[in-house]
Parts: structure tokens; C-alpha cells; sequence
């Protein structure tokens, strides 16, 4: 079995409640909350995904007691890297110093955890890799028209990260499900900076994230709680026996419609989109390094992982802790 025991998270200093946003575009406090749940996120005032990222896999490498040569897989899940070029999970290598690692950055927006889940599990499967460090960061605060009140209001930056390692008995990832669906990507998207070819003509596109929000509503209220079915019906277990539901913090509204389809009580969905938003591919691990830092993570715990995202993705991940 592969499993995670240790998390780690980071998040930057700066604090911005919706009541600052008040004073930037048409919105209120009372909006936000009421239509999404978010309170206030934090925003990058320097900090870089890279910065982000290499704290927290610091902290949890530190919790793990374990050096950083030990780590030989690092991958960091992201939508929002500074640069093409070198990967983002290169450049935590090196900030943390793990020189034995094999390292590569997975885009599947705010599944890309999820997907990083999967993929380093596998690698693990194969035997020669022993220990993977699995992080989401995201930057979105610069990827955001902080003049549109219909997008910059619901994200954050942030960055979670947890130890996957090889496990003995019950212990474990049982279960993933995944999928993607590209022929509807466009309802979320974010392009690149504009070409500057001499050989083709140029076209703007939107260089800011731009959302259709209500159908990424109706998109996450039908594929999270059929993946979540799916996902416990693979691991073999009942809903009821699921102890907590980590799901991807896009929107309180979401959360609780997918708690009212799979007919369980939202106290087994913690969240903290209160606090943070919705920071994309770092949501489910930062969650799960609070859950875990404020002790209601048992032993023997059955805990789903569970987020949708740009792409369009979505994914589904029953883990025994
Ligand atoms: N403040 C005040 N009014 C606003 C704001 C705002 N921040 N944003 C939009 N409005 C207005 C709209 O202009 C619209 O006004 P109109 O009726 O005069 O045209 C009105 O509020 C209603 O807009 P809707 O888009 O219909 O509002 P809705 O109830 O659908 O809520 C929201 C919007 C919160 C975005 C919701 O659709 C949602 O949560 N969708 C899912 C989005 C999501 O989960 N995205 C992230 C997933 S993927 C990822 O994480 C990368």
C-alpha cells in the first residue's frame, strides 16, 4: 500500500477580507459570503508558487523527520506556475535540497493534486521509488482581473504539501477515480501571454482567468458525488463508514449540495474556504494538513479526497489513514 501519514502547508502573510474588496470593485461582504462562503484569502506580496511550495514540503519533511536526500519523487501540482521554464517541482529540489529526487510539475487545474496523487503512487508501485513528495501551490492572485468582481473575489494563494510513502496492512490509498472532459474546458479558462511570432498573426486572448460560473456550478454538483460513489464502491466500503470528506474549496453552496446527493452530514466536511478561498490545486492538501494539525485525523480513518477543476477534471480518492 502507498499512503500519506505527513502533510505541510504554507500560506502568505498578507491577509485580504472581502471588505477590502468592497473598495476595489462592486461587491460586498454580505455577496461573497452569502453566495460562496469566503470570508477572506490570502494574497502573494512576493511569495512565489516556488516559495510556497519548498515551506511546505519543509514543514512536512520536518514533521516526517526525515532529511531531504531521503525524498526520491517530488511533484507539484499547479495552474499557475512564474515560469515556463525550469518546472516548478525542479525548483523546490533544489530550495529543499532533495538531490536524489526524480521532479516534474501535473497541470489538471484543481484536480492537479489529485492527478499528482495518482500519478506518484504509481511510480511508487513500480518499487525503485520509495518516498514522494506530492504538493499543490498556486499563485492565482496573478492570474486574476482584479477588475472583475465575478472572478478575483472567490480565489487565494497557498501551498500544501504530503509524504507519500510505501506502507504495510490496512492502511492506504484504496481507491482513485478519475476523468476529464476537454470538450467543455472553455467555461474556464486562462490563456497565455499574446505570441510574438513574425510568422503568424497575433491574437489576444484572455490573459486572465475567466469563468462561466453557473455551469462550473452544475458541473461540480453532478461529477463529484458520482466520482465519490465510484470511488468508495472500488475501495469496497459503505458512505456511511466514510469518517471525512476533504473536498476541493471552491464554494460552501457546492460542498453542500454534494453532502445533501450522498445523503451524509456536513459535519464530516470540514472546510476552510472561510479563510483561504479557493486556491486551486493546493485546496485539498492544505485541508488536509489542517484537519490532520488539528488532530481529527484518527488512525484508521476513512477519508475521501475529492475536487473538480479547469479542464474540465475532476477525481476521487479514498484513503485509509
Ligand atoms: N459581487 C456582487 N455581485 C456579483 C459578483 C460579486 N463578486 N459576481 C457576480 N455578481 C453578480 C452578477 O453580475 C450577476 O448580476 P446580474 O444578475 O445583474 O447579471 C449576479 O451577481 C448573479 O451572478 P451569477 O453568476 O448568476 O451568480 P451565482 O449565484 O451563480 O454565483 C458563483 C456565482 C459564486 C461564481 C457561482 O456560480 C459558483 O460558485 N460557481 C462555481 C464556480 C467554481 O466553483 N469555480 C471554481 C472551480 S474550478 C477552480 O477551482 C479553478
Amino acid at each position: 500500500m502507498r499512503t500519506i501519514r505527513i502533510t505541510g502547508s504554507a500560506l502568505p502573510g498578507r491577509i485580504v477580507t472581502n471588505k477590502e474588496l468592497e473598495q476595489m470593485v462592486e461587491t460586498s461582504d454580505e455577496w461573497i459570503r452569502e453566495r460562496t462562503g469566503i470570508g477572506e484569502r490570502h494574497v502573494s506580496v512576493g511569495e512565489t508558487v516556488v516559495t510556497l511550495a519548498s515551506e511546505a514540503a519543509r514543514k512536512a519533511l520536518e514533521q516526517a523527520g526525515k532529511r531531504a536526500e531521503e525524498i526520491d519523487l517530488i511533484l507539484v501540482a499547479t495552474c499557475s506556475p512564474e515560469q515556463y521554464l525550469p518546472c516548478c517541482a525542479c525548483q523546490v529540489q533544489a530550495a529543499v535540497g532533495a538531490v536524489n529526487a526524480l521532479a516534474f510539475d501535473v497541470n489538471a487545474a484543481c484536480s492537479g493534486f489529485l492527478f499528482a496523487l495518482d500519478t506518484a503512487k504509481r511510480y511508487l508501485d513500480g518499487k525503485r521509488y520509495q518516498k514522494a513528495l506530492v504538493i499543490g501551490a498556486e499563485i492565482l492572485s496573478k492570474i486574476m482581473d482584479w477588475e472583475d468582481r465575478s472572478t478575483c473575489v472567490l480565489f487565494g494563494d497557498g501551498a500544501g504539501a504530503a509524504v507519500l510513502s510505501v506502507c504495510e496492512g490496512e492502511e492506504g490509498i484504496r481507491s482513485m477515480v478519475q476523468g476529464s472532459d476537454g470538450a467543455r474546458g472553455m467555461v474556464l479558462r486562462c490563456d497565455n501571454r499574446p505570441v510574438n511570432n513574425p510568422f503568424q498573426k497575433n491574437e489576444t486572448g484572455h490573459s486572465y482567468v475567466s469563468m462561466n460560473g453557473q455551469e462550473v456550478y452544475k458541473f461540480a454538483v453532478r461529477t463529484v458525488p458520482d466520482a465519490i460513489e465510484k470511488a468508495v464502491e472500488e475501495a469496497g466500503f459503505s458512505m456511511d463508514e466514510i469518517d471525512l470528506f476533504l473536498l476541493h474549496q471552491a464554494n460552501y453552496r457546492i460542498i453542500e449540495a454534494v453532502a445533501k446527493r450522498l445523503h451524509q452530514p456536513m459535519e464530516k466536511f470540514p472546510t476552510n474556504l472561510q479563510e483561504y478561498g479557493n486556491i486551486s490545486a493546493a485546496s485539498i492538501p492544505i485541508l488536509l494538513d489542517n484537519v490532520n494539525n488539528h488532530g481529527r485525523i484518527k488512525q484508521g480513518n476513512k477519508i475521501i479526497l475529492a475536487g473538480f477543476g479547469a479542464g474540465l477534471t475532476w477525481g476521487a480518492t479514498v484513503l485509509v489513514w
